[in-house]
């Protein structure tokens, strides 16, 4: 039996802002158990909610020298669906009513002490590792302090690290004076083949140059951060590293989304009867969010962080031109730049019947329009694989993607002659290549619907499960560390 700890900065059920926290909260308890003791660590945020932190326990708590001063680091332990998790703990880093924060200077200080007292809490806790996998530049400098100032110790000989990317557009950067004093590091480590990049220290780099495996969640977004476009900086680093990374595809959780037994939805459904059944979820969501009832109209959702990434830049530029003159509805759901916010809220005042804008946070709403809509909008500039699209699938809701990462990855593009595909898709990030393929889906699901609906029996079909991804990350453990 081999110990993997998995180190981030958050996972379901505890803390969730993306599909970081989904990827944490799930894989663990994919891995075979009879071959590895996975647990979990993460920090003990003051904005976990109450009942959840009633279920931890304290276990131990030191003084660690950090950024020249002495520093509390607690340690407390939660079980939950079999699955250890440890929390580090100290209120001066971890309040806020949100685990991030907008300055980048104290998330790089907040996240070096993550780094430096979970591996300083390893030895108390009575769980040795031999193997830490590490998860977004959060837990960058993990493998570089193993390779620093733990190295000496026998306790950390041979625990072997993977980093893994979930979106390398963030790397936790700032100037290298700073970042000195913080981690304590010396000269040696603020070096272009160590982790200098550009200038700045960069803590992702750190971890990508030190970490014995690297991974990332899609074959494609593997092959794109070896470009320039996708690189973000990193892709000759990448490239160099490139015999060491694999791109391993994300699952979801498929007892949490499954139509069949989905308590937050209205009208349970599945693979045989969502032709039926379905449509029924959608005229309950038409009735609570005030849009025309109409069982008949294509409803397309959204369910995302408004952020860049997600080509809603792309969407402002045809909202007009699709709610003016197509027979749609569109429903979104999230919260993150206020631009896209503010875009979605005026043409939900526009088309008042046609949109309807949820300009915030929530699961139950989110399993509803999963189940409710007919098409799902997803044209991402980059994504390192989405996990949206994947619950789309499940809940016979057909994607409309951009070609990109694991939207490539997962959903393939229907073709009317061969009849195969489980979704819609476009190449170029062009905001009326976009409208072409969202009216190509209206056309098959109002001409066609015969085939509109043979696409989501394919959909729902296809298998996002984490059972093949799982086997993938143990073949790498396996590599690592037998
Ligand atoms: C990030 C990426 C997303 C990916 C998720 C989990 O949020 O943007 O594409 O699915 O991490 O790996």
């Amino acid at each position: 039996m081999k110990n993997i700890l998995f180190a981030a900065s958050e996972g379901v059920p505890f803390i969730k802002t993306g599909g970081l926290a989904d990827v944490v909260g799930s894989l663990p308890k994919c891995i075979d158990k009879k071959y590895y003791d996975v647990r979990v660590v993460i920090p003990k945020y003051t904005c976990i909610k109450q009942e959840l932190r009633d279920k931890m326990e304290f276990k131990q708590s030191f003084y660690m020298d950090f950024h020249w001063r002495n520093v509390y680091v607690g340690i407390l332990e939660a079980k939950v669906d079999g699955i250890t998790y440890y929390f580090i703990d100290n209120e001066g880093y971890f309040n806020g009513m949100k685990p991030y924060c907008d300055d980048p200077l104290w998330e790089i200080e907040k996240y070096a002490f993550f780094c430096k007292a979970l591996l300083s809490a390893l030895p108390l806790i009575g769980f040795k590792p031999d193997l830490i996998h590490c998860h977004d530049w959060q837990t960058g400098l993990i493998p570089v302090y193993l390779h620093e100032r733990f190295a000496g110790s026998d306790f950390y000989q041979n625990v072997k690290t993977v980093m893994t990317i979930h979106n390398l557009k963030f790397q936790g950067k700032w100037g290298v004076k700073d970042v000195k004093e913080i981690t304590g590091l010396s000269d040696y480590y603020f070096a272009p083949d160590k982790l200098e990049a550009y200038k700045d220290a960069n803590l992702l780099k750190g971890g990508i140059v030190y970490a014995d495996a690297i991974t990332t969640v899609s074959s494609t977004y593997a092959e794109e951060i070896k470009t320039m476009f996708y690189g973000e900086g990193l892709d000759g680093l990448l490239n160099a590293r490139a015999g060491d990374l694999r791109g391993i595809v994300n699952g979801i959780d498929y007892e949490d989304f499954n139509p069949e037994t989905d308590k937050k939805i209205a009208v349970k459904y599945n693979a045989i009867n969502f032709r039926k059944e379905k449509v029924k979820n959608k005229l309950k969501l038409q009735e609570e969010l005030g849009l025309e009832k109409d069982a008949g109209t294509m409803m397309i959702g959204i369910v995302s962080r408004l952020t860049d990434q997600k080509g809603l830049d792309l969407i402002a530029y045809i909202m007009d031109e699709l709610c003016s003159s197509d027979k749609v509805q569109i429903v979104v759901l999230g919260t993150g730049e206020e631009r896209y916010e503010n875009m979605f809220r005026h043409f939900n005042w526009k088309y008042n019947d046609k949109v309807s804008a949820n300009i915030y946070y929530s699961d139950d709403l989110s399993h509803k329009i999963y189940a409710a809509c007919d098409a799902f909008l997803m044209p991402s500039l980059f994504e390192p694989c989405g996990l949206s699209q994947l619950m789309a699938l499940r809940y016979g809701t057909v994607p409309i993607v951009r070609e990109t990462g694991g939207l490539k990855d997962t959903v393939a593009p229907y073709n009317e002659y061969e009849s195969t595909g489980t979704g819609f898709s476009f190449t170029n990030y062009n905001a009326h290549e976009m409208l072409r393929t969202i009216r190509y889906a209206e056309h098959i699901y109002y001409d066609k619907k015969r085939e509109w609906n043979k696409i989501i029996d394919r959909g729902m079909a296809a298998d996002f499960s984490w059972y093949t991804s799982a086997e993938k990350y143990q073949e790498m453990y396996m590599w690592l560390i037998g």
